[in-house]
């Protein structure tokens, strides 16, 4: 009897844990920027905007280099592309993808505007120093 009582206790507990690092999971994600992300910065300061973080290693799990440097004609060089808000728009750059088919759409300013304001343009070279200001926006389509 008492055995049981304290086994079920521990799995009470244990499944409130799992909760709790589900929850943690899911709305603490991302504080800091990963090693290798590119802040794109020639002009978002100066609109008022956040910098762009753009996580490098997510996106190249997911396309191959010629799809983004050969395809899209990214060149190899942080802020080296002259990007806007028009040319995105217009389908060009992350346009290309982020257009609400193959990925979410422009609308969702703060998941790519989330840098923390006056960080320049650069790859990031770090793992602790923290770069993102965690931005929960809703994904809309
Ligand atoms: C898919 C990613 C992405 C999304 C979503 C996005 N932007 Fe941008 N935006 C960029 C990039 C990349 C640049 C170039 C950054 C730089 O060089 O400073 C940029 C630049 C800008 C600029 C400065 C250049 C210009 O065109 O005037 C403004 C202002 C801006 N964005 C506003 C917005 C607003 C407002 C939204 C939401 C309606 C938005 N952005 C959504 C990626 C994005
Ligand atoms: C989804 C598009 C995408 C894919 C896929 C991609 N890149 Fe990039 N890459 C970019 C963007 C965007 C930048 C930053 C350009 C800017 O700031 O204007 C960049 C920057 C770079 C840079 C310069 C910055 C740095 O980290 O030194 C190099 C080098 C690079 N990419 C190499 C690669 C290689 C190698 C692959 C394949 C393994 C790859 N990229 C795949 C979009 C992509
Ligand atoms: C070749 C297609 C492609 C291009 C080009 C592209 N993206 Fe993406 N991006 C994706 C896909 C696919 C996802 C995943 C979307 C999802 O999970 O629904 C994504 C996700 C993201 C995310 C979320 C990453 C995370 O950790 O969840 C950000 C931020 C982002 N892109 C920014 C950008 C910016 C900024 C650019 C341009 C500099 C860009 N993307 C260019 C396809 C692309």
């Amino acid at each position: 009897m008492q055995s049981l009582i304290r086994r079920t206790l521990m799995s009470r507990m244990l499944l409130v844990w799992s909760l709790v690092l589900a929850a943690t999971f899911v709305y603490t994600r991302p504080a800091m920027a990963e090693y290798g992300d590119v802040v794109i910065n020639n002009y978002s300061d100066a609109a008022g905007m956040r910098p762009v973080v753009f996580a490098h290693w997510f996106h190249r799990v997911r396309f191959t280099c010629k799809v983004c440097h050969a395809d899209l004609g990214f060149k190899f060089k942080a802020g080296g592309n002259q990007i806007n808000m028009l040319k995105i728009i217009d389908g060009k750059y992350c346009g290309a993808c982020h257009n609400g088919s193959i990925a979410w759409s422009v609308s969702n300013c703060n998941l790519c505007h989330s840098g923390k304001p006056g960080t320049p343009t650069q790859v990031h070279e770090s793992t602790l120093q923290e770069l993102a200001t965690p931005a929960k926006a809703t994904v809309t389509k």
